[in-house]
């Protein structure tokens, strides 16, 4: 009997990565998606790579009714991973109460729901932007948690806290919190990958997306930071190498290896990259020529920040190991396939 995994917004970019190598490693899915932001044909790809298609729910995390009748459905679930939230940083200033209601109405569904139904695990989609502009870099898990910049960072923080606070008080749940840096990439079957709707808000979406002329040029907001090239900085982490963090978590926690029942880990790779170190190494990689100009910095953008990965390397025994020249490469792969560019 394979061990059942709730993974939330399983459908979106992290989570239909991270499905794929939770089924690698022998883990069964349930994946529950509003499709907000993701295609049903995810799921093709998904069986695709694995050969086996995860069982979907559609429904909103924030309809308790349908959450409730989920875990009545699906009594054996051993954990969740809990990606299922909206992302966008400039979307989040103009919608703040549509993005504090989703985000963390779900949560609190869900750990509702973990109580009463005896789920123990979680393991939540944090994010760097809990730190804010460090003060010392790399950023480690010990740097103090600064005011948010936006509603959606807010979110992050607040969710720890909500997470937190509840840990104390239930000693029969675990959580492990992921503080993401930068996912970039694509699994190298071409089969799933970053899908943003509409205009891309990441950079790495905009490079391939104007390489591919969907877009005129790419923008870069900046170049007056106090940085080597003047271009912001970024720890850009390869979105395979983060699902595979999330599966060492999940076997943590059933394997009972966690100390504490709130844990908090920077996913990252330790390197710092400009946005300029990003367009440089993309034309290296592929060979195409990037259209791009100067332009002035984007409100809410932090300076520079990457992370101090030495926790989750010593006590996860997780590392990243895929590079930067690798990882963009499978973001052009991957959006020539979308395009059907050969
Ligand atoms: C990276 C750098 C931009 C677009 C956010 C969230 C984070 C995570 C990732 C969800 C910045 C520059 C970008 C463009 C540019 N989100 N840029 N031109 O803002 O570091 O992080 O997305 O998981 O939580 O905070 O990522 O890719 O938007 O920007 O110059 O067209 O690229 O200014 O320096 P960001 P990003």
């Amino acid at each position: 009997m394979k061990d059942l995994i709730l993974v939330t917004g399983g459908t979106g970019y992290i989570g239909s990565h991270t499905t794929v190598e939770l089924m690698a490693k022998g883990y069964e899915v349930v994946i529950i998606d509003n499709l907000s932001n993701s295609t049903i044909e995810v799921l093709d790809g998904i069986e695709k790579i694995s050969g086996i298609r995860p069982a979907f729910e559609q429904f909103d995390l924030c309809d308790k009714e349908k959450l409730n009748a989920f875990f009545s459905k699906y009594k054996n679930l051993k954990a969740i991973i809990h990606f299922a939230a909206y992302k966008a940083v400039g979307e989040s200033v103009d919608k703040p109460l549509m993005y504090y209601q989703n985000n963390l109405i779900s949560l609190m569904n869900l750990l509702e729901n973990m109580d009463d139904f005896g789920v123990p695990n979680i393991v939540f989609s944090s994010s760097c932007t809990v730190y804010g502009q460090p003060d010392e870099l790399p950023v480690t898990e010990k740097a103090p948690i600064k005011p948010a910049e936006s509603p959606y960072g807010n979110t992050k923080q607040i969710a720890e806290e909500i997470l937190s606070d509840t840990m104390k008080v239930k000693p029969n749940l675990n959580t492990i919190a992921l503080r993401y840096f930068n996912p970039i990439g694509a699994h190298p079957s071409t089969e799933i990958g970053e899908l943003p709707r509409g205009i891309p808000n990441n950079l790495v979406p905009f490079v391939t997306q104007t390489a591919a002329g969907l877009r005129e040029g790419l923008k870069v907001f900046g170049d007056d930071y106090n940085t080597p090239d003047g271009s912001a900085v970024r720890d850009y982490i390869n979105v395979v190498d983060l699902a595979l963090a999330h599966v060492i978590a999940i076997d943590r926690m059933l394997e009972k290896k966690n100390p504490a029942n709130f844990e908090f880990f920077n996913l990252g790779t330790g390197t710092g990259s400009s946005v300029l170190d990003i367009v440089k190494t993309f034309e290296k990689v592929t060979g195409k020529k990037l259209n791009y100009e100067i332009v002035k910095r984007r409100a809410g953008d932090i300076e520079q920040v990457w992370a101090d990965t030495s926790v989750a390397n010593e006590i996860l025994g997780w590392k990243a190991s895929r590079s930067l020249d690798e990882t963009l490469l499978s973001a052009w792969n991957w959006e020539k396939k979308l395009r059907g560019i050969n």
